[in-house]
């Protein structure tokens, strides 16, 4: 199974970062030296993937930008000698073939990823949700990949996450394959307490096949009034294989401010430019606290 395109569900308005959000994307906001959404760009290649589709809304124009050569920008860095920023800037255009899609209705993920149908065509795909960065050793949809070549299945990204916040996720029904893989029978979205399968929750990451969008196609709308990629997902493993990957890692959610400062401070300690700087400066900080 080789997995060639990704699917990049980004058509949200940011509520949760608000007011920062009003005017710009929230994929747009910087993590350190880069936008959030070039973190998740970058696993994708980095996994193997060569075609992207990013499904946009209104309002998320500077995300068409930033993939984009800017001849005037760089003509200026190059003249002044600044090859390092040269570099930068030139860097987001060439990491892939990105392909722009608008959901137009705001009607949920499930929705969202529907609309990838003409760009998927017949082959299995990866889906990567644009809050949730992760920080990992092997890129965690390169961990899915493997995990779906190896089963021939479709394969979901998940860790366990405490009681008090799974209803904020889904909740996963398992059995074990082996130490951190897990076959996936059932499941369920924002589960209140007496609908939970196991503390397994999707994380933003899937490996689907094209048979899901017959599924999202026939959905009916499930929590919030949206249409659920979990609610397709749910239907996709009664009827084919599904595996769960208990992914190494970090997942951080960037779409809330306080895991948006999470990475933030995790990704400018491991930045060669802020590492020794911003630890020497968290001391001083702590000293005070
Ligand atoms: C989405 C998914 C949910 C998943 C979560 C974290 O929810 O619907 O199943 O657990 O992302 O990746 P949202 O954060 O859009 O409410």
């Amino acid at each position: 199974m080789k997995v060639r395109k990704a699917v990049i569900p980004a058509a949200g308005i940011g509520s949760r970062m608000l007011p920062a959000t009003k005017s710009i994307p929230k994929e747009m906001l910087p993590l350190v030296d880069r936008p959030v959404i070039q973190y998740i760009i970058e696993e994708a290649v980095a996994s193997g993937i060569e075609d992207i589709l990013i499904i946009t809304n209104r309002g998320k124009g500077p995300m068409e930008d930033y993939f984009d050569y800017f001849p005037e920008l760089e003509l200026r860095l190059e003249a002044d000698k600044k090859y390092d920023y040269l570099n930068s800037v030139k860097r987001p255009a060439d990491l892939a073939n990105i392909y722009f899609l608008r959901q137009k209705e705001t009607r949920g993920l499930g929705h969202a990823v529907g609309r990838a149908r003409t760009f998927v065509g017949d082959e299995p795909f990866a889906v990567l949700l644009g809050d949730d960065i992760m920080k990992s050793k092997v890129p965690v949809t390169k961990q899915l990949i493997d995990a779906a070549e190896k089963y021939g299945a479709s394969a979901v990204g998940t860790q366990a996450v405490p009681d008090e916040a799974l209803a904020r996720y889904s909740s996963l029904k398992i059995e074990a394959l082996e130490e951190n893989i897990y076959r996936v029978t059932d499941m369920v979205e924002k589960p209140k307490p007496s609908e939970r399968f196991s503390n397994y929750a999707i994380l933003g990451r899937y490996v689907l096949t094209p048979d899901i969008f017959d599924i999202l196609d026939g959905l009916e709308p499930g929590y919030g009034g949206e249409i659920q990629l979990t609610d397709g997902l749910k239907k996709l493993c009664a009827v084919s294989p599904m595996v769960a990957v208990d992914f190494e890692g970090v997942r951080y959610d960037t779409g809330n401010l306080k895991g948006y400062l999470e990475a933030t401070i995790d990704f400018a300690l491991d930045h060669d430019e802020t590492g020794e700087w911003l630890r020497e400066y968290l001391k001083s900080k702590s000293e005070l606290l």
